[in-house]
């Protein structure tokens, strides 16, 4: 199965939904939320791909670099690479259900195991959602991370249990979903977090906790301070808040800020391995990737994950030859071209 044929299959499975543009941009689909767009204008999701295409890189090729090591560690899991499938649930209403979420949860998970990396799967106001991940991660043997939405403390708490009883690596919360209506509409209400409160769910569990959605450097830092063990530098695909910059646009200076004393990850635009080395050099620790995965679960199910996280494993790979970066793990900043 090549990457043709699964956009082909993707297609077919998310019409009326998705587009399967060329390039996953936002644009066709500004505004579609529920669906696979940005919400309001759609120009914070567009954003993501104009801050990373803003950035240019540095071709170099007289070194010594041969074989450009893409191995790297998540909590002290080995992984292929430091790419990494994001949390995304509404295979129905997002998405048009050709894929149950128990489905989708299993493609992403089964399907980065395959490529040597972890998924992440998330959570929403339908319990199957958060349940449908969990199932995913324990059937993998806990190689897997879950996100809770940012409920009442006691919800947070007994859905951490959970991931616990699953043997999931660690666990997140998407911050960032704090507005919104589609929980508070069916009885579940989020809400923004204070830092005591922030302690209170690091403090409730012995597993590393993320928090997903920080995009300003005193988050950044109220997050260390909190104990948080990774941050993600996420603007959530652009479907939360219109108008917030790419993350690649603020992920240096909250790297400047807070690098070494937490993992950073970062999302928002990535479709490619340069697109990865970016982030990389702007000071990401790991990435992660959302639609092109909805794009290769429904058009292959996990194989489809394996052949596209594979692309990118291959262009990532590419782009450090040609830039002279020997490993993943501290790609210089020298990498971007300063003009
Ligand atoms: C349809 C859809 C559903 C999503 N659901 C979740 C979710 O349940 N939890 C979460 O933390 N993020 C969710 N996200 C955000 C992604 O995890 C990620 O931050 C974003 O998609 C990255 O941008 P990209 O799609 O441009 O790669 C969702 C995104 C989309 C497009």
């Amino acid at each position: 199965m090549d990457l043709k044929e699964i956009r082909e299959q993707a297609k077919e499975k998310l019409k009326g939904f998705c587009r399967v543009c060329p390039v996953c941009d936002g644009l066709a689909c500004a505004g579609e939320v529920p669906g696979m767009g940005g919400v309001g204008t759609g120009r914070a999701f567009q954003e993501n791909l104009k801050a990373l295409a803003r950035y240019k890189l540095n071709l170099r090729a007289i070194h010594a670099v041969r074989e450009p090591i893409l191995e790297s560690e998540l909590f002290g899991i080995k992984v292929s690479m430091p790419v990494f499938v994001a949390p995304i649930t509404g295979t129905t209403y997002n998405m048009g259900g050709a894929l149950t979420e128990e489905q989708y949860a299993l493609a992403v998970v089964e399907g980065s195991r395959l490529a040597g990396t972890l998924a992440f799967t998330g959570d929403g106001a339908d319990p199957t959602m958060y349940g449908s991940g969990l199932k995913a991660i324990q059937k993998e043997h806990g190689q897997g991370i879950p996100v809770i939405k940012p409920r009442a403390q006691e919800e947070i708490i007994k859905r951490i249990k959970e991931a616990e009883e699953v043997g999931a690596i660690a666990v997140g919360m998407d911050i960032d979903g704090a507005g919104l209506l589609t929980m508070a509409l069916k009885g579940q209400p989020v809400s923004p977090k204070t830092f005591t409160e922030i302690k209170e769910l690091v403090d409730s569990t012995t597993l590393p906790f993320i928090l997903k959605g920080i995009m300003t450097p005193d988050e950044a830092e109220l997050a260390v301070e909190a104990g948080v063990k990774a941050i993600v530098v996420s603007n959530h695909g652009g479907r939360v808040l219109d108008e917030t910059p790419g993350a690649a646009e603020v992920l240096p200076e909250i790297a400047a800020r807070v690098k070494g004393k937490v993992t950073i990850l970062a999302d928002g635009g990535v479709r490619s391995g340069v697109d990865v080395l970016k982030l990389l050099a702007l000071g990401a620790d790991g990435v992660l990737i959302g639609r092109p995965l909805i794009v290769a679960a429904f058009g292959g199910g996990a194989l489809g994950v394996k052949v596209y996280l594979e692309k990118i494993a291959k262009e990532l790979r590419e782009a450090m030859l040609l830039t002279g970066v020997a490993t993943v793990k501290g790609v210089p900043a020298t990498v971007i071209w300063k003009g």
